[in-house]
């Protein structure tokens, strides 16, 4: 760990990204902690103040501000979407790749005016962007108005810091280089009908693209049972869909000093529960086992619909990816996941341009894409992170020819969304109705089982509700169709 002191009146305490390092990490044991509890002199900070939280990144970054706007408050804060009435803003930020972090560059330049007009606004980052040393010295360099950065391991610290920067003329800083322990009762903000549930935290995997395991750390999996019961009480309270999340669910439980129990079994005994429909994120194809087909394969509450990055189609860049899997193997887990499930929906993830991959590389992205029909996918340039191993890797891939790859890619992904599209016409598919369409509140949103969304006509009510809809149009990005005005039991 290094420890720096500044001459300001403030110690930070961080690692910045070093694969040796992390890779050391042990197996030493995380505790498990039940008893969390805001202080009662911080109970009252926030009453008749108002906070704004803004999330960039992952569904894992959504549900930590979840647990933020919970601990907030209770502190008394309450929510507001208005930028002046606010008097703690916080960036919830990404670091997995530039353009990400250029957001947040961008967005402390305009809040410098909020700042200036409102001293006593208390302005903070936190996130994986706080994780990275370069970030913290920049923020302190060129954006000196922040009052408070904090990492993804102490946001249960949330109500000290904020009470330390109400008072503090300083910066306040805290972030942990060494993940903390697990806290159990930490409070969430849950709204609508779907909840995220976190059953690990943390990566160890190295991909060499990648910043999360420096960013969130080596892997932790909370205890089945304490899963199990959050699940439990979420059906209680009247969620509709629940989605397991992860960086790497499938590692699930490698932590566990029996190493018995996996995702596999984790979701045979989610399935036992009253919730009508379960996900889960991310998974990794290498350790993706047939423990976790047959359970899927069971379906009930287990939607088939099933989200497995591949990155790329050729062995020799997966090599130097470090995914630990070829192709062969890739294809042979599809062909799996395929015979056990006919119906399950798969996407993915897909990089191109990563450093040095010739044409040829990339044909063999574009061949698997054909070979697996994917019904869409996540596609990005490669974005060099510092620190990590593919960013000291000799790139003399020109930054147009990545784009024309993006877009040949996107391309080809397009052809087979709208074909496996097609194959819906006319099937009456269940929908969970979620919210009135962006762009024309006549028309309701909502997701079949294979995560798809769905637009119909129908009235307001039916949000919140499962409804059975009839395909009747399949352009490439959504489904259109009609109300079938018959029961759904759930
Ligand atoms: N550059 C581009 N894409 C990245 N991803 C992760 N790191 C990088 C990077 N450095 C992508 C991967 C991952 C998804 C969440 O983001 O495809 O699956
Ligand atoms: Fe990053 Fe996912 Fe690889 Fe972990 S498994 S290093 S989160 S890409």
């Amino acid at each position: 760990m290094t420890t720096k002191k500044t001459d300001k009146d403030y110690s930070i305490y961080f690692q910045p990204p070093s694969l040796s390092d992390a890779k050391k990490r042990g197996k030493e044991d995380i505790a498990v902690h039940y008893n969390f509890d805001i202080p009662e002199d911080m109970r009252s900070i926030g009453e008749n103040k108002f906070y704004l939280i803004q999330t960039y990144g992952c569904q894992m970054n959504e549900h930590d501000t979840e647990t933020i706007k919970g601990l907030l408050e209770q502190m008394g804060y309450r929510a507001t979407e208005d930028r002046q009435q606010a008097d703690v803003i916080l960036l919830n930020t990404c670091a997995v790749r530039e353009n990400a972090e250029d957001k947040v560059f961008g967005e402390l330049g305009h809040l410098s005016h909020l700042k200036r007009e409102k001293p006593s606004l208390i302005l903070g980052v936190c996130g994986c962007m706080s994780q990275e040393e370069s970030v913290v010295n920049r923020i302190m360099k060129k954006h000196p108005f922040v009052d408070l950065i904090f990492g993804t391991h102490n946001i249960h610290r949330l109500p000290h810091l904020v009470k330390e920067a109400m008072f503090s003329k300083e910066m306040v800083i805290e972030v942990w280089s060494k993940e903390g322990d697990i806290i159990e009762n930490l409070p969430k903000k849950r709204e609508g009908i779907k909840a995220w549930v976190n059953i690990m935290y943390g990566c160890d995997k190295f991909c060499t693209y990648c910043i999360v395991p420096y960013t969130r750390g080596k892997e932790r999996s909370r205890r089945p049972e304490d899963v199990i019961a959050e699940v439990r009480d979420l059906a209680r309270q009247g969620f509709k869909e629940i989605m397991l999340l992860g960086q790497n669910v499938n590692a699930y439980g490698k932590d566990f000093e029996d190493r018995k129990y996996g995702l596999g079994d984790l979701m045979d005994e989610v399935r036992k529960i009253d919730i009508p429909r379960v996900r889960f994120t991310t998974s990794h194809p290498r350790d993706f086992d047939d423990r976790l087909i047959e359970v899927l394969a069971k379906k009930g509450n287990l939607m088939e619909h099933i989200h497995l990055p591949v990155q790329s189609g050729n062995n020799e860049i997966l090599k130097r990816m470090s995914r630990k899997y070829t192709r062969e193997h890739y294809l042979e887990l599809v062909r799996k996941i395929r015979q056990a499930i006919p119906d399950a929906v798969l996407t993915t993830d897909i990089i191109v341009g990563f450093p040095g991959e010739t044409d040829e590389q990339f044909e063999d992205t574009i061949s698997l894409v054909k070979e697996v029909e994917y019904d869409s996918a996540f596609t990005f340039i490669y974005s060099p992170r510092e620190g990590t191993p593919a960013a000291d890797m000799e790139d003399n891939v020109p930054y147009k020819v990545k784009q024309e790859r993006l877009v040949r890619l996107n391309d080809t992904l397009n052809v087979y969304s709208k074909r496996n599209n097609e194959r819906l016409m006319g099937q009456t598919i269940e929908v969970l109705v979620e919210s009135e369409s962006k762009y024309n509140p006549e028309v309701l949103a909502g997701r079949s089982r294979t995560n798809k969304l769905v637009h119909f006509e129908g009235p307001k009510e039916l949000i919140g509700t499962f409804v059975k809809v009839k395909v009747t149009e399949t352009p490439t990005f959504y489904i259109k169709g009609d109300w079938v005005r018959e029961a759904v039991t759930h």
